[in-house]
C-alpha cells in the first residue's frame, strides 16, 4: 500500500504541472469574471436608477428628457439626459460595453475550463443521460447558440411588440429549456448551463442590439437626419429584459455551491421559481426609483417563493423512492461505502487522475474524517445526489440509504 502510494506520487509529478495550471487558470478567470460582472451589473443598475429618477423641470432646454442631482464621493453631480444629440457633439463619449463583453468572454472561458474540459465530472450524469464528455460539451455549446437565436427571432417577430405576451412566452421558454437541461446534464451542469444561456442572451442584447443601434442613432444625429425610432425602442426593450434577468442569473451562477438546489428532484421547478422571484424584486426597486411608490407586496411574493424553494429542495433526490430507512449499519459498512465511492478523490493523496489534493479540502479517507464530515456527506450524497460527481463511482441508492440511516442515528463510531 505504502509502495503504491509512493509510486503514484512519483508518476503523477509530470501531470502536476497541467493540474496546477488548470487550477490557476480557473481561479484567474473566475476572479476576472466576478469583477467584470460586478462592473456590468453595477453600471446597468446605476443607469436604470438614473433613468427612472430623472425629473423634468421648467426651463429645461428642448430635447432634454429630465435631470437628476446626485451626491457621491464629496461632490455633486448634475445629470441631464438628452434625447437628441447636444448642439455640439462632445469630444469624448464614454460607452458602457466592455463590462458586458468581458463578463461573457471570461465566463465562457471559465465554462470551457471547468465544465467542458471536465464534462465527465460536472456536466454528465450517466443516470440522467448516457453521454460521452465530448457529446455533452457539444450539446451544451450548441444549445447556447440555438437558444439565443430563438430568443432573437421571438423578439423580432410580431410577438415582440406585445410586452406581456413576450414575457410569458419567454418565461415558458426558459423553464422549458431548464427542464430539458435537467434531463440531459447533471443537475449542476444544467444549472450552470441555463445561467450561461441567460447570460449569453443578455450580453448578445448589448452586442447585437443596444450598442449597434446606439451607434446608428449617433450617426444620424451627427448627419442631422432623424434616427429610426425603432432602434431606440428595441434597445429599451432589451435593456428591460436584461434588468429582469440579472437577479436570476446571479442566483444560478452561485447555485453550484448548493447541492440541495441543483441535485434534488425538483431542481427545474426551483429554477422556474427563481425566474419569477428575480423580476419581482427588481420591480420593487424600479417602482421606487421611478418615484411610483414601494410595492411591498413584491417582498411577500419573493418570501413565498423562497419558502417554496426551501421546501422543494428538501424533497430529496429523484430515485430515492422508499422513505423507510434500513437498520443503522455498522461503522465498518459505512466506511467501506465511503472508501469505495468517495476516497479515490477525497484523500490526502487522491488516486483519481487530475487531483493533487482532496477536493475542497474534504478528506474521507479515515474514520475520524468520515465522522467529522457526516453533515456534508448528508447534504452532498444523501439529501442530494451532488456527489460522487455525475455518480462517476456508481454509488447505489441502497448505499446512499445506508449512509442516511447512519447519519440519522447521529453517525455512531461503532
Ligand atoms: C471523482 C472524484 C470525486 C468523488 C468520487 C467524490 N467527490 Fe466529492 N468532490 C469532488 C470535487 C471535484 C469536488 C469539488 C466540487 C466543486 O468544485 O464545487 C467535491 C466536493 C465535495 C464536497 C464539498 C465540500 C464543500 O464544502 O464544498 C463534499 C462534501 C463531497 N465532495 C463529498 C463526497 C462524498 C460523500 C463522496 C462519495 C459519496 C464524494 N464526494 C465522491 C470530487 C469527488
Amino acid at each position: 500500500m505504502a509502495d503504491q502510494s509512493i509510486a503514484i506520487g512519483f508518476s503523477r509529478k509530470a501531470l502536476d504541472v497541467d493540474v496546477v495550471v488548470t487550477e490557476w487558470l480557473s481561479a484567474l478567470l473566475r476572479w476576472l469574471h466576478v469583477i467584470a460582472a460586478m462592473a456590468w451589473i453595477g453600471s446597468s443598475f446605476y443607469f436604470i436608477h438614473l433613468d427612472l429618477s430623472l425629473r423634468t423641470r421648467a426651463g429645461q432646454p428642448e430635447g432634454v428628457k429630465g435631470e437628476a442631482w446626485q451626491v457621491h464621493g464629496g461632490g455633486f453631480y448634475q445629470m441631464i439626459k438628452f434625447l437628441v444629440a447636444p448642439a455640439r457633439m462632445p469630444d469624448e463619449l464614454t460607452w458602457f460595453k466592455w463590462e458586458a463583453y468581458t463578463t461573457w468572454l471570461s465566463g465562457f472561458a471559465l465554462l470551457v475550463v471547468v465544465y467542458y474540459f471536465n464534462a465527465e465530472l460536472f456536466l454528465v450524469d450517466k443516470s440522467v443521460l448516457d453521454l460521452t464528455a465530448p457529446q455533452a460539451a457539444a450539446i451544451a455549446f450548441v444549445s447556447l447558440a440555438v437558444a439565443w437565436l430563438a430568443y432573437e427571432a421571438l423578439c423580432r417577430s410580431p410577438l415582440g411588440q406585445h410586452e406581456i405576451a413576450l414575457s410569458l412566452i419567454g418565461y415558458v421558454f426558459l423553464v422549458g429549456v431548464t427542464y430539458a437541461f435537467t434531463h440531459v446534464f447533471s443537475g449542476r451542469g444544467a444549472f450552470t448551463q441555463i445561467g450561461a444561456l441567460i447570460g449569453t442572451i443578455m450580453v448578445a442584447n448589448v452586442f447585437v442590439v443596444i450598442i449597434p443601434y446606439q451607434k446608428k442613432t449617433i450617426a444620424c444625429l451627427i448627419a442631422g437626419t432623424p434616427p429610426d425610432p425603432k432602434w431606440g425602442a428595441a434597445g429599451k426593450q432589451r435593456s428591460v429584459h436584461n434588468n429582469y434577468l440579472t437577479l436570476p442569473v446571479v442566483f444560478l451562477m452561485l447555485s453550484n455551491h448548493y447541492p440541495l438546489f441543483f441535485a434534488t428532484r425538483f431542481n427545474w421547478l426551483i429554477v422556474a421559481i427563481v425566474l419569477l422571484i428575480g423580476p419581482v424584486i427588481r420591480h420593487f426597486f424600479n417602482s421606487r426609483h421611478a418615484g411610483k411608490g414601494s410595492p411591498w407586496w413584491t417582498w411577500v411574493v419573493a418570501a413565498a417563493g423562497i419558502v417554496a424553494i426551501a421546501w422543494l429542495s428538501a424533497a430529496g433526490p429523484s430515485g430515492n423512492k422508499s422513505s423507510t430507512l434500513p437498520e443503522t449499519p455498522k461503522f465498518a459498512v459505512v466506511q467501506e461505502i465511503v472508501i469505495s465511492r468517495c476516497s479515490m478523490c477525497h484523500a490526502s493523496e487522491p488516486v483519481w487522475a487530475g487531483f493533487t489534493s482532496p477536493p475542497k479540502g474534504v478528506r474521507l479517507d479515515d474514520p475520524a474524517q468520515i465522522r467529522l464530515h457526516a453533515g456534508l456527506i448528508d447534504i452532498y450524497a444523501v439529501r442530494s445526489h451532488a456527489m460522487p460527481p455525475g455518480n462517476i463511482t456508481e454509488i447505489t441508492i441502497k448505499e446512499r440509504q445506508m449512509l442516511a440511516a447512519w447519519i440519522t442515528a447521529r453517525a455512531p463510531r461503532e
